[in-house]
């Protein structure tokens, strides 16, 4: 590739997923066995610049500090990169800046693959479309494929074993009122990427037999109650498809729990405040951070029982 001008730079947010990714059916591809349904968080991402540089390897920055070849970030990214490159000496200068801990469950990798991608497009002038940059974000990470998108996005399974049909986009809803909490349990990198962690789990796990069709059919019913606006369907069916996947990640061997004595006590808290009638769901990833779902008029007794959580408005901010 020929690049048009001498930086390109991108910008993704972090999404969250209401119903999850969780199992490869091709690695090398990132090709999931089921469908997936996330909501961005404007405000916290990764930013990216990218150039071309006359050098005998790329020259990867993260948060402005330069990593060695051999760190697992830097040879991510270089791999990744290989993909793109018009030779094997074509080397790329890579800076990126996370507004989120980078790999603590917060999804850094999937707006930074996402933030790389669109620094790529604009360096080299492709004029890609949301579709066909999803569909190279993927590459790097599943869930980057859905941050290219703002609110609400639809990563399709796809059917094709070449990938082409593994995309997301965005659904068209806009929920003013919806807020995400997020409960910082622990910031600290996770013990186990969630590649390892997601083969580990479709090897060894007898009750991941049940996922693939359980998380089809989450989604469905999340696209239903995002186009309806029906919070209570919404919020149910995310807690429960987190758990269940929570539930196959347990049942893995070795096997893989993300939670810690904190994140339990924070979700009773939640089924304390549901008994009390105040309407508020969690989700949780691979890490021990619980992102509270809930709607604006529920915020005063949000804060009140989780104290000064961070709050996004998806929509508002
Ligand atoms: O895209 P990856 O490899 O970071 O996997 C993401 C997996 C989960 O965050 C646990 C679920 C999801 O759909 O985002």
């Amino acid at each position: 590739f020929e690049a048009k001008k001498t930086q390109g730079t991108g910008k993704a947010p972090v999404n969250i997923a209401l119903s999850k990714y969780w199992g490869k059916r091709d690695i090398e591809l990132n090709l999931p066995l089921n469908g997936s349904v996330s909501i961005s968080l404007p405000g916290l991402g990764t930013e990216t610049e990218i150039s071309l540089i006359e050098a005998a390897e790329d020259k990867v920055l993260l948060n402005n500090e330069p990593l060695p070849a051999e760190h697992a970030f830097a040879k991510r990214v270089s791999k990744f990169l290989d993909l793109f490159r018009g030779g094997d000496n074509q080397h790329f200068a890579i800076n990126t800046y996370n507004s989120v801990p980078t790999a603590a469950g917060l999804a850094s990798s999937a707006s930074g693959y996402a933030a790389l991608v669109l620094a790529l497009n604009d360096l080299f002038d492709w004029q890609l479309n949301g579709q066909q940059l999803s569909l190279l974000a993927r590459l790097g990470s599943g869930s980057a494929s859905r941050s290219l998108f703002n609110g609400f996005a639809l990563w399709h399974k796809g059917e094709n074993e070449n990938g082409l049909d593994s995309f997301a986009e965005a659904i068209d809803t806009k929920w003013p009122e919806f807020c995400i909490g997020l409960v910082e349990v622990d910031i600290k990198e996770k013990p186990l990427s969630s590649t390892q962690g997601m083969q580990n789990t479709v090897n060894t796990c007898d009750l991941y037999q049940a996922w693939p069709e359980q998380a089809n059919r989450d989604m469905q019913s999340i696209i239903e109650a995002i186009q309806t606006k029906d919070f209570a369907a919404l919020g149910k069916t995310a807690e429960h498809n987190a758990l269940s996947m929570h539930a196959t990640m347990i049942a893995t061997w070795p096997p893989i729990v993300y939670w810690q004595a904190e994140s339990v006590t924070a979700m009773h808290k939640v089924w304390q405040l549901r008994e009390q009638g105040i309407e508020i769901f969690f989700t949780m990833d691979a890490g021990p951070n619980l992102k509270l779902l809930f709607l604006e008029k529920q915020k005063p007794a949000i804060k009140q029982a989780f104290g000064d959580i961070r709050i996004i408005e998806p929509f508002k901010d």
